[in-house]
């Protein structure tokens, strides 16, 4: 290896992101709850469109996005000028500290937050700044107090990944109040769509000029795979993302398929009440085995542990049984293990199998 060759500051200090598990070697048709999946796919609309797209592969795709921006705006109310749409929501979220971050500048985020967000400051050659959280709950005064004239970016998920705990939408306007003048608020709603009459910090961007919130199509529209996310800004944000923005970052079947999820509403309501109803079975199921979680809004529980030793043992046992599940321990969570709420009969797996575990020890 050559030492003249270096990559930018920062770069080599990245871990490399571990997506969940999707295998067990051995083991035939395990279930997957490692990645935060919808367990019932995408709307039949989407897939329809999936299959139209097919014939327009010789077409370089739209590169405003405008179709999918307006099915957006249509759906939330919005200003179609100010969404822009990623490859995934993790591409708004590169765009941003890319923007935004550089040498000497500071990237906030909770100690439990999404690893996206320490690996965009460092690719940025930004500092990272991790603030601790009260009881896996993002604690306001403890980002606010963290807080100083180099922050540039605030990453915030609520509800959040991988803790699943959210806080009220009156302590997110007070952290965009009391942020620096020169400091950008992100509000990472991956999750919002799963917390009935939340609007996952709509208005708090409405109201502000110091506020982004990005959303996804991968949780519950059920499209993963397809790497589609927007995000809401105020229009001097959105533009500077815009002029950095690779043209065709997505494809004509990525904008045609988001597009028909968007407008099938009924999926996502049927999808969250259905999540709703069966995280609450599993997390009473789980506690009445002794293994406690914090309430979660989110389409996952963080289910807590004695220790790493316990939770790196039912993780083995749950993969002999065909249970794939996220170990945590790269977010400073050794001891939990992160759960997806699958369909109603691989939540009675999981709960059958974790009461096995227990009966072993
Ligand atoms: C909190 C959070 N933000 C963002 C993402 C990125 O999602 P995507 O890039 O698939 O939109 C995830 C994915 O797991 C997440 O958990």
């Amino acid at each position: 290896m050559s030492d003249a060759i270096r990559p930018q500051p920062g770069i080599l200090d990245i871990a490399l992101y571990e997506g969940g598990k999707s295998e067990v070697a051995g083991v035939a048709n395990a279930v997957k709850l490692s990645s935060n999946e919808n367990p019932f796919g995408a709307p039949d609309r989407a897939r329809e469109a999936f299959q139209r797209a097919v014939h327009s592969l010789n077409r370089y795709p739209s590169a405003d996005h405008a179709g999918l921006r307006a099915a957006i705006a249509e759906v939330h109310r919005l200003d179609p000028e100010r969404v822009i749409c990623g490859a995934g929501s993790d591409e708004i979220l590169n765009l941003l500290t890319q923007a935004y971050a550089g040498p000497r500048d500071e990237v906030v985020f909770t100690e439990h937050g999404f690893l996206m967000y320490r690996i965009g400051a460092l690719a940025a050659g930004a500092t990272p700044v991790a603030v601790p959280e009260r009881e896996r709950v993002t604690d306001v005064d403890a980002i606010l107090r963290a807080c100083n004239t180099r922050t540039r970016l605030v990453f915030i998920a609520n509800p959040n990944n991988p803790t699943g705990t959210m806080i009220a939408p009156a302590e997110v306007a007070r952290l965009a109040a009391g942020l620096p003048r020169q400091a950008l608020l992100v509000l990472d709603g991956a999750y919002a769509e799963y917390v009935e009459g939340f609007d996952g910090g709509l208005s708090l961007v409405e109201a502000r000029e110091n506020v982004v919130m990005t959303r996804t199509f991968s949780k519950i529209y059920g499209l993963g795979g397809l790497r589609v996310g927007w995000g809401y800004g105020p229009r001097h944000v959105i533009d500077v993302l815009n002029r950095i923005r690779q043209p065709f970052n997505l494809s004509t079947v990525q904008l045609d398929t988001a597009e028909a999820a968007v407008r099938d509403q009924d999926w996502v309501t049927k999808c969250r009440a259905e999540n709703a109803r069966m995280r609450a079975w599993l997390a009473g199921a789980l506690a009445e085995l002794g293994v406690p979680s914090d309430t979660s809004a989110a389409n996952f529980i963080l289910a807590r542990f004695s220790g790493r030793e316990e939770a790196e043992a039912c993780d083995a046992f749950l993969q002999q049984q065909g249970l794939i599940v996220r170990r945590v321990a790269g977010y400073n969570l050794p001891h939990c293990l992160r759960i997806t709420v699958g369909d109603e009969a691989s939540c009675r797996r999981v709960a059958h199998a974790v009461g096995q575990f227990k009966g072993t020890r």
